[in-house]
């Protein structure tokens, strides 16, 4: 080779962009999928917290006094109102539950929620009658809860009941027995 030949050129060295970026399509879905992924994991958040909550959260019960046992009358049925302090610090007035209470004899009480079985309208107590009297699909019940007739499934539910101290008391909980 000759000195007075020109240097050999360089290999020129470009990127290829195509392998390097994706594109714009691809950035765009991976974007979408990130943000359907984090809102959906947002959601289910309280959803498996209130599918679990069941298990896991233990049931509260509390016996609430609704008045001297001289003030009920045996065999008549009247209903009484309460506080349930089952529930949370939040509930405010929807706290406040009402039930029909009977003295069954002067050591016996019963106490029925006022909710029909069929869908939960409240039930009225005709002492006339001695039925209580469900006015949305004219469901029937006898004085100790049980059906009369009308659509209700079953009878009324009953909440536990005790006398203590010289006062009636109903046990309130999340769950109420069938009559
Ligand atoms: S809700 Fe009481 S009979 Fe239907």
């Amino acid at each position: 080779m000759c000195s007075c030949d020109p240097p050999p050129e360089e290999p020129k060295v470009s990127i290829d962009w195509k392998h390097v970026l994706v594109k714009r399509s691809e950035f765009l879905k991976l974007v979408t999928t990130v943000c359907a992924g984090f809102i959906g994991f947002v959601i289910a958040i309280p959803c498996i917290g209130f599918a679990f909550e069941y298990f896991l959260v233990p049931r509260r019960e509390d016996w609430i006094k609704v008045g001297p046992l001289a003030d009920y009358e045996v065999g008549k049925t009247v209903d009484v109102v309460f506080t349930d302090t089952t529930g949370t610090p939040w509930d405010g007035v929807s706290a406040k539950r009402s039930a029909w209470l009977r003295r069954v004899n002067e050591s016996r009480f019963e106490a029925f929620a006022v909710n029909c079985t069929h869908l939960g309208c409240p039930v009225r107590w005709e002492a006339g009658a001695e039925l209580f009297l469900c006015p949305c699909h004219g469901g029937v019940y006898y004085g100790d809860g049980k059906v009369a007739g009308g659509p209700p499934p079953r009878p009324l539910h009953q909440y536990p009941t005790r006398i203590a101290n010289g006062q009636v008391e109903i046990k309130v909980g999340p769950v109420l027995a069938e009559g």
